[in-house]
């Protein structure tokens, strides 16, 4: 764990350079906007360890697969979101000498992400090695409001004496992904120019053929008053370069404003790509940096009001829950219902920003909570969009009839992920995508979602699951055999719990949509009926293979097994692991971790979290105790699952750890792997722990409830719920609750058990 940001409610910051944190502070200071995104590489040239990281959301490239033993039904490539083209880059000397980081005695350094505004600002003082005292100060965003452009300001003075100062910027096509499975490139350079004062390099992805164009062009100033220099220019494949040399006076300060826009084939005919750059990069050079950073921060200060979530008392888990949720945000913003949500954001290559299970079983419970509910309805439509191409996966691994296995890992539909034990065995995904229809009807009412998409996305997923179960003659239930289940510490086993109760909930869900399609929206029933060639012996066998699934339980304990034969696990718990141990997944052996009785991340757990009204509190009390001290937690989802069970359970002091090291999981670096890039996904469960576990929120059958706690650190926290058209604006306090109806409608809610009607405009108030 490091501790070497400071604490504040909205910027995170870094004082004094720490080059040995360098990728993890480029990781955590990222900026983005829906649309692209990049790391909080230095503009200027820096030989410091450093992982580059410009990324457009949707392009991506297909790299070929490695693996040692081809199995029958692997893809043939993983799909990478890809670095792309390097728009920040400059390159300074002055008075010859490079302005490298890594090479200048450092006096001052600050770096600053303010959350509030989307803003990353960094500011030093450095002595070159001549003895020159400079001073810099450098800001960037990429624009929220027009999402094809960024812009960077970037300030330079010497206090010390007169310099020739040499500024180059640059736009670099030539960038490669440090985890290509081949190091090949994935680029093809297309063209690059420079014209008017404007570079260009435009590049196209191998096999994938997307081209993207970025064009930038220079404002600059000395001492603030607008002033023109002809530069020196040089273009090469892929690379632009604008050189401008100043003899600059002691104490005057050069500045230099890069615009851009970013434009791509995914959006505009390849013929149009040089018009539309051209029109949204002159667009913003009339608006100018301050209009566009005024234009943004509305943006910004739009988001925010619905989503912030304000915690007193306890600023450092004010920035770290602030900070997730800055995170989620700009990574996916709804507009484009191709995208989805990489696991690591803009802000890494790690799990090459292919879309996994967690923006169903996480993500979506954030979005519903605080944003417009089309947000998550895009992200439900992006699944449906993919429905041909599962069904496909399915048969691919012998599956017929309609019946979809959603990949584990993917970009367009296609299954990228290459180990047979979760490619062909982690198929609890697919109960995933089945619970995020369920979660977003029932928090919105919005039953024509079923019958417009979400129905035949059911039936195949009941589908898969009719043929993957098989009748036990031993058992006289069925049983699925050979999966893995969340918790990957364990391969290949029989029966695991939440995957058991995945598929019958899947199955009978199917069932209820089937019954409420054919009920309240005859006509659309018929239209599905034949597209999916659907029959009702089918919806026997559903329930049928529900009613008899096979789930393991140790009948002595009433704890649920997380599969058959877990109990003969030598059974310890993590105070008997050392530190020497932990991670496990560092430290030992493959076939250890198989055959320990070690978690990986809520598993049994994370099913009693989705079907918790099933339960009653003495079991989950019983499984949260037996399986808690087996988790290790090497998964950054499973803390929020934890401190929200925690909460629900009265283990006020338990909640309160997991949400601590959910919440500043990538600030702190607690599993010491955010120098690859942020957790981004499970920075959704940081805000399901605030919101469902301290505040209790449930949505049943579409009302609210809410039964709140005040962790003792904090004297109170406020956040949104958006609730079918109502906004709620909700407060604990020490001693009461308050409830605002910030929407046009009267709701009613209940809390502690209470069923109240708020008004709208209206605040109430209830003791806790
Ligand atoms: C977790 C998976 C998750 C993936 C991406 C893995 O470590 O075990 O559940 O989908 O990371 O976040």
């Amino acid at each position: 764990m490091k501790e070497y940001l400071k604490k504040d409610p909205w910027h995170i910051i870094e004082e004094g350079f720490h080059p040995e944190y360098n990728r993890i502070s480029e990781s955590v200071f990222s900026i983005g906007n829906g649309y692209m995104g990049q790391r909080a590489n230095f503009e200027e040239s820096y030989t410091g360890d450093s992982l580059q990281g410009s990324y457009m959301a949707g392009v991506y490239y297909p790299d070929k697969t490695i693996v040692g033993w081809w199995k029958n039904g692997y893809p043939e490539y993983f799909a990478k979101v890809l670095n792309s083209t390097k728009w920040i880059g400059l390159e300074i000397r002055i008075n010859g000498e490079v302005l490298d980081l890594a090479k200048v005695n450092i006096v001052d350094f600050k770096r600053d992400l303010d959350m509030r505004n989307g803003l990353l600002c960094r500011s030093f003082h450095i002595k070159m090695p001549s003895g020159a005292d400079i001073h810099v100060e450098a800001s960037r965003f990429m624009s929220l409001s027009r999402p094809e452009n960024a812009v960077m300001a970037y300030k330079l003075m010497c206090s010390d004496r007169n310099i020739e100062l040499q500024i180059s910027s640059t736009l670099d096509g030539n960038v490669t992904n440090q985890d290509a499975n081949y190091q090949e490139m994935f680029w093809d350079h297309h063209m690059e120019e420079i014209s008017s004062d404007t570079m260009t390099v435009s590049m196209t992805t191998r096999k994938t053929a997307f081209t993207n164009m970025v064009k930038a062009s220079h404002k600059l100033s000395i001492n603030d008053k607008k002033v023109k220099i002809s530069p020196e220019t040089e273009t090469a494949a892929g690379f632009c370069r604008q050189s401008y040399s100043i003899d600059l006076e002691c104490a005057s300060s050069f500045k230099l404003e890069k615009y851009i826009s970013a434009v791509s084939s995914r959006d505009y005919e390849k013929e149009n790509l040089a018009e539309e750059a051209s029109k949204k990069l002159q667009a913003a050079l009339r608006v100018g940096y301050d209009g566009l950073f005024a234009e943004h921060s509305s943006a910004w200060h739009d988001k925010w009001e619905l989503s912030d979530l304000t915690i007193k008392g306890d600023v450092s888990a004010q920035q770290g829950i602030r900070f997730n949720i800055f995170q989620m945000l700009q990574t996916y913003t709804g507009r484009d219902e191709r995208l989805n949500i990489g696991p690591k954001g803009f802000t890494g290559e790690k799990y090459g920003g292919s879309t996994y299970w967690d923006t169903e079983a996480y993500c979506i419970p954030f979005y519903l909570g605080c944003s417009d509910p089309s947000i998550a309805r895009n992200l439900l439509i992006y699944r449906y969009k993919h429905l041909e191409k599962a069904i496909e996966n399915a048969e691919k691994l012998g599956f017929t009839g309609g019946a979809a296995l959603y990949p584990m890992v993917t970009m367009n539909g296609e299954e990228c992920h290459n180990e047979w034990e979760i490619t062909f065995e982690e198929i609890h995904r697919n109960g995933a995508i089945a619970y995020a229809i369920w979660n977003y009807i029932n928090s919105t009412g919005d039953d024509n979602y079923l019958r417009e998409y979400g129905l035949e996305v059911l039936i195949a997923i009941g589908r898969f699951w009719a043929q993957r179960s098989t009748f036990s003659k031993h058992k006289k239930k069925y049983v699925i055999l050979g999966v893995t289940g969340p918790n990957e510490y364990e391969n290949n086993v029989n029966n695991n719990w939440y995957t058991n109760t995945m598929a019958a909930w899947c199955m009978n869900y199917a069932i209820e949509a089937v019954n409420l399609v054919q009920s309240d929206f005859p006509t659309d029933y018929e239209r599905i009926v034949k597209k999916t060639a659907f029959s009702l012996d089918e919806l026997k066998d559903f329930e049928e293979r529900s009613r008899n699934m096979h789930f393991p339980e140790d009948e002595a304990s009433g704890v649920f097994l997380q599969q058959d034969g877990y109990l003969d696990k030598e059974d310890l718990t993590t105070d008997d692991l050392s530190d020497k141990d932990r991670p496990l997944n560092q430290n030992w052996s493959w076939d250890r971790i198989l055959r320990s009785c070690f978690i990986k991340q809520a598993d049994v757990l994370q099913g009693l979290f989705f079907f918790e009204d099933r339960y009653d509190r003495e079991t989950l009390k019983k499984n949260f105790d037996y399986y808690e001290p087996k988790t290790v937690h090497e998964s950054s989802l499973s803390s929020c699952v934890h401190s929200i069970l925690a909460s629900r359970i009265g283990y006020e002091k338990k909640a309160y750890e997991m949400y601590l090291r959910t919440a500043r999981l990538d600030l702190d670096d607690y599993n010491n792997d955010t120098d690859d890039g942020c957790h981004i996904t499970s920075m959704a469960g940081t805000w399901m722990a605030i919101v469902m576990g301290f505040g209790g929120l449930k949505y049943q059958h579409t009302e609210i409830q809410l039964n709140p706690t005040l962790p003792s650190a904090w004297q109170s926290y406020a956040f949104h719920i958006i609730h079918k058209d109502s906004v709620l604006g909700i407060e604990v306090l020490r001693d009461k609750v308050c409830v605002s109806n910030k929407g046009k409608n009267s709701i009613k809610i209940k809390i502690y058990n209470t069923e109240i009607s708020i008004e709208p405009g209206t605040v109430e108030e209830l003791s806790s």
